[in-house]
């Protein structure tokens, strides 16, 4: 084939940097009208491609949740993507590809990395949040090293590249072709779809569905919604009225896509109802958030992935075990429990799913888990909302149990992590940093302090060393452990668009099962009062109470 012929014209655009690209824990987010000032997408897209230096002939996939600005900012990636020398590009139909089924493109198709257009969880529209993700080869979040060098890229942008392509028709599925640039436009449940068959047991959670067991799942106007019609609907029989907002909407009809019991206070009624659903479940906006509840019960994302390792086998994907597990730092360490149980290991990494993707790639882990409603396993690179429902659906259906009653019987046999973690919304993004550094500064002297009715054990400052690739991640949050091994950890979200947020998590261990249907606020109200002075909240930042208590 003639080359030269085939070669699409591209055109160089002037511009200037801006200061403010550094990514955060997922990539880069911001306010729509940041992202929408002059050349702020292609100067930040141009700084990804000139780190990365793809190949002549790279291929790449590109996808989003849906949000206001998805449709604009794809068209723009496809041409710089093209520009930069891709030559195969797989978008989701519509411009739709929820984060685990992309992660698993990027991996069964071989391809060179993905765009991923999401700002997760946080609100869309015109003034909502939007995102852009860069994930390599593996399927997994570009990690820390790479973040780094774009974010220095950034700094010296001073040009651009766009191929020369027509508004590209994203709602056929097919594969269409300019010059040498073959866009192949896929449904974006089909593979994805297909790795759910091969790792839960569809036929015994369809059974015990037709059996009368009832589902519920609300895919808050985000990506799952289509993902849950034709796996939880069509393949399993999940009634329609079970199947809540899952039309994909730019604005998620105005609701926040987060799947927490503030955001989802509705599922959380209906489960209190005396006819609650035997699983009610909800996922965030690009579908790699969960959050599952049972008849009056909602289970914390810590004990889920605990009890997710204790009960793996029962799901034909994980019969033959996992090599070990992870959690991030801040989560409760119910599953360090089980893990120990088993005989493996359970590695302790910084928050941030990224982090997880070395030791998922080295098979040291076959599952892990995040307290923010993450789950998820060596299938793909991210976490995955409708994986951790089928793969409770598996479980629930194949040991006949209620969700409560498996978790009363799995804290009888490991004892209870009581667990929440408390927000202080702190509008000067500098007295947010300011406690974080006295925090860090005063860390070694906390030792012996009395906090309560314990005294503290040990404190420090939370610095990862990789262990497949030895990179050391310092500052990652500060750890202070009592002597009853209750712990309090503090660190900065890295995922706000706005301020600062101050997230304290809080967790006391329960060995005695007749403490174990206590209120988890009134068990945690005492340790957060006390972890409010240690870090001298009031005094440094305003907020004298949570502002959200997940
Ligand atoms: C939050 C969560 C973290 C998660 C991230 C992306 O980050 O705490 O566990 O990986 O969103 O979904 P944070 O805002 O705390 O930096
Ligand atoms: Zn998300």
């Amino acid at each position: 084939m003639n080359t030269e012929s085939t070669s699409l014209r591209t055109r160089t655009v002037a511009c200037t940097p801006y200061a403010d690209q550094r990514m955060g824990t997922a990539g880069l987010r911001r306010k729509v009208a940041v992202l929408r000032q002059p050349h702020y997408l292609e100067s930040f897209i141009q700084a990804v491609l000139d780190t990365l230096s793809l190949r002549q002939g790279a291929s790449l996939v590109i996808g989003g949740d849906g949000r206001f600005f998805n449709d604009v900012a794809i068209q723009t990636i496809i041409r710089m993507a093209a520009a930069a020398g891709a030559t195969h590009l797989i978008v989701g139909r519509d411009g739709l590809l929820s984060t685990p089924a992309a992660s698993n493109l990027i991996r069964t198709r071989r391809a060179d990395g993905g765009f991923l257009l999401t700002a997760s969880h946080n609100p869309g529209g015109p003034s909502g949040d939007f995102g852009v993700k860069f994930n390599m080869p593996t399927g997994g979040q570009a990690p820390e090293q790479v973040t780094d060098a774009v974010f220095e890229a950034t700094k010296r942008i001073h040009a651009y590249h766009l191929a020369d392509l027509p508004l590209l028709d994203l709602a056929r599925t097919g594969v269409q072709r300019h010059g040498q640039l073959t866009v192949e436009i896929v449904d974006p449940v089909d593979a994805y779809q297909q790795l759910m068959e091969k790792l839960f047991d569809f036929e015994r959670i369809a059974h015990w569905i037709r059996s009368g067991h009832r589902v519920v799942f609300d895919g808050m106007h985000g990506i799952t919604g289509p993902y849950a019609q034709r796996i939880l609907g069509e393949a399993l029989g999940v009634s329609p009225e079970g199947l809540m907002h899952t039309r994909p909407l730019p604005d998620f009809g105005g609701l926040h896509p987060d799947p927490n019991p503030v955001d989802c206070r509705h599922l959380v009624d209906l489960c209190a109802l005396p006819t609650a659903p035997d699983l009610a479940a909800a996922s965030d906006g690009d579908g790699d958030r969960n959050m599952i509840l049972g008849p009056a019960f909602m289970l914390s994302p810590g004990d889920s992935v605990a009890m997710l390792l204790a009960n793996a086998r029962l799901a034909p994907g994980y019969r033959y075990g996992v090599p070990g597990v992870a959690r991030s730092m801040p989560t409760s360490r119910a599953v360090d429990r089980v893990a120990a149980q088993l005989g493996i290991p359970c590695f302790e990494t910084p928050t941030g799913w990224r982090y997880f993707c070395n030791l998922l790639e080295a098979n040291r882990i076959g599952l892990c888990g995040e307290e923010s409603f993450g789950t998820g396993s060596s299938h793909t690179r991210e976490k995955d909302g409708l994986w951790a429902v089928l793969f409770w659906m598996n479980v629930l259906a194949a040991r006949e149990i209620s969700l409560p009653a498996l978790a009363a019987s799995h804290w009888r046999e490991h004892g209870r992590h009581y667990y929440q973690r408390h927000d202080y919304e702190i509008p000067d993004a500098a007295r947010g940093a300011a406690l974080m550094e006295e925090l860090r500064r005063t860390a070694p002297q906390l030792v012996g302090r009395r906090a309560g009715d314990a005294c503290i054990s040990w404190a420090d400052d939370f610095c990862y060393r990789d262990p497949v690739d030895g990179s050391e991640s310092a500052h990652q949050g500060v750890r202070v452990v009592l002597d009853d091994d209750s712990r309090i950890v503090f660190r900065l979200s890295g995922t706000g668009t706005a301020g600062a947020t101050l997230r304290v998590y809080l967790e006391r261990y329960e060995p005695d099962p007749a403490r174990h249907a206590l209120d988890t606020t009134a068990v945690l109200a005492a340790l957060g009062r006390e972890a409010a002075s240690l870090a001298r909240i009031t005094a440094h930042a305003g907020p004298a109470a949570p502002t959200m208590i997940v």
